[in-house]
């Protein structure tokens, strides 16, 4: 018997000299608490950015006569400007939503501390406009939900003063049950209508029902973003310019082949592209095209043979996206290979769903993939300058955030790779 304790202490001691990480098990759903307001109160305010110097604020309210104005101004209570815009909403099955309101602000300062009341009523919130020079930080975190992790995720996403949010998919996991859009909506309210949320869509977005509803119908309805102001014909994908970076967000869900629109709008948005202006170009979609986990293995495999190609052609700095539930880092990669000119691709899914971790992974690791981990958290991306940015992710380890992976990324404009495939990008975008 003693010798038996003695093998477990000497066991037990073992693992906390070595630190191995124990990862904590998966959390149940949110109960987020449904605040009844008064019907033409804003719920599930969220802010986005909407062209240049101006910014979507999104809510909604239970009363369908709610005006969808927004009186702002940088002084609390003191509103210099008021905006007037439009309302929209849907009903899916027996569910009726409130009235989603739209209403784009601005033009706005830089960098300035904006206060914002919705509807002419109700509590006021405030929002920061980016700056218009680096440096800026986004934080990244898909396949959110609304779990004890999910919680946890957006605290700590809450504490690391980023400028805009980027969200590779899968949002709510409402997955049919509408009401499930409005507790995430509340749920992420106290950080989206104070920066920039900008999102894409996701499987769990789609909702889609043979012969009765299309696919991304509260998505869309709930999460305009700027497509219009981007040149594109659906709020699938879009694209927007911040400090010194372009951003375009795809959709992995709806047609990318040559022919389809998102390749033409892809094609047509890249030649706007001035790597002089904007330095830093991101892609942001769901389904990731380097992944080493065994989960959703090969799915992006067909948008990749269409749309890789025409990205490395463009010289595309970073890729983010989801859908996986684990984090993985890649090289500069292109084709399968590791390749200076090429894009890093990060998947982060690892938002805190109720599906939990996916946690196997394909043995060995490909040569491209250096960092691979199934937790849940968040990475932070701080570009520094035109040619430095650093890259952090965090994960959400006993609730706190530990940095688990770092590396600092030089720009493909300042290693030359921009330069030397002007001339090839050119034939590309040229071609019909
Ligand atoms: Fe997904």
């Amino acid at each position: 018997m003693e010798s038996k304790l003695f093998l477990l202490l000497v066991t037990v001691g073992f693992t906390v000299i070595a630190g191995e990480y124990v990862r904590p098990q998966p959390r149940k759903d949110l109960q987020v608490p449904w605040d009844a307001k008064p019907s033409s109160q804003s719920q599930q305010v969220h802010i986005s950015l909407a062209g240049d110097k101006h910014m979507r604020v999104t809510w909604v309210t239970g009363d369908r006569s709610a005006p969808s104005i927004v009186e702002y101004g940088t002084s609390s209570g003191k509103y210099s400007s008021v905006a007037q815009g439009e309302s929209t909403s849907y009903s899916y099955m027996i569910y009726k939503s409130g009235l989603i309101h739209h209403t784009v602000i601005g033009p706005l300062e830089h960098d300035t501390v904006y206060f914002y009341k919705c509807g002419g009523q109700g509590p006021e919130f405030q929002l920061k406009t980016p700056a218009a020079q680096f440096p800026i930080t986004f934080s990244v975190a898909g396949d959110l939900g609304q779990t004890g992790w999910t919680k946890s995720t957006l605290e700590h996403i809450e504490r690391c003063k980023y400028d805009v949010h980027l969200l590779p998919g899968d949002l709510s996991y409402a997955d049919y049950l509408q009401p499930r859009w409005d507790t995430f909506g509340e749920l992420v309210q106290p950080l989206a209508s104070a920066r920039p949320w900008m999102v894409t869509q996701g499987n769990h977005e789609k909702e889609s029902i043979p012969f009765l509803k299309d696919g991304f119908e509260s998505y869309n309805s709930r999460w305009k973003m700027p497509y219009k102001e981007s040149g594109s014909s659906s709020n699938l994908y879009y694209s927007f310019e911040v400090a010194g970076a372009h951003i375009i967000m795809l959709g992995s869900y709806t047609d990318y082949d040559e022919h389809s629109d998102q390749y033409k709008w892809l094609k047509a948005d890249l030649s706007k592209v001035d790597r002089q202006k904007t330095p830093w170009l991101l892609v942001v979609f769901h389904v990731p095209w380097y992944n080493s986990n065994k989960a959703h293995q090969g799915e992006g495999d067909s948008m990749m043979a269409a749309m890789e190609p025409l990205l490395y052609a463009a010289s595309v700095d970073i890729v983010f996206a989801g859908h996986v539930h684990a984090y993985e880092r890649s090289n500069r990669v292109n084709s399968g290979k590791s390749n200076t000119c090429g894009a890093v691709h990060i998947t982060i899914g690892d938002g805190g769903n109720r599906e939990g971790l996916a946690q196997r992974y394909e043995h060995p690791s490909p040569e491209w993939s250096v960092f691979r981990e199934a937790s849940f958290g968040h990475g932070e991306l701080e570009i520094v300058n035109s040619t430095h940015a650093f890259w952090t992710w965090h994960r959400n380890d006993d609730d706190e955030p530990v940095r688990s992976d770092q590396v600092w990324m030089t720009s493909l404009v300042s290693s030359g790779c921009v330069a030397e495939k002007t001339h090839e990008l050119r034939k590309i975008l040229m071609s019909p």
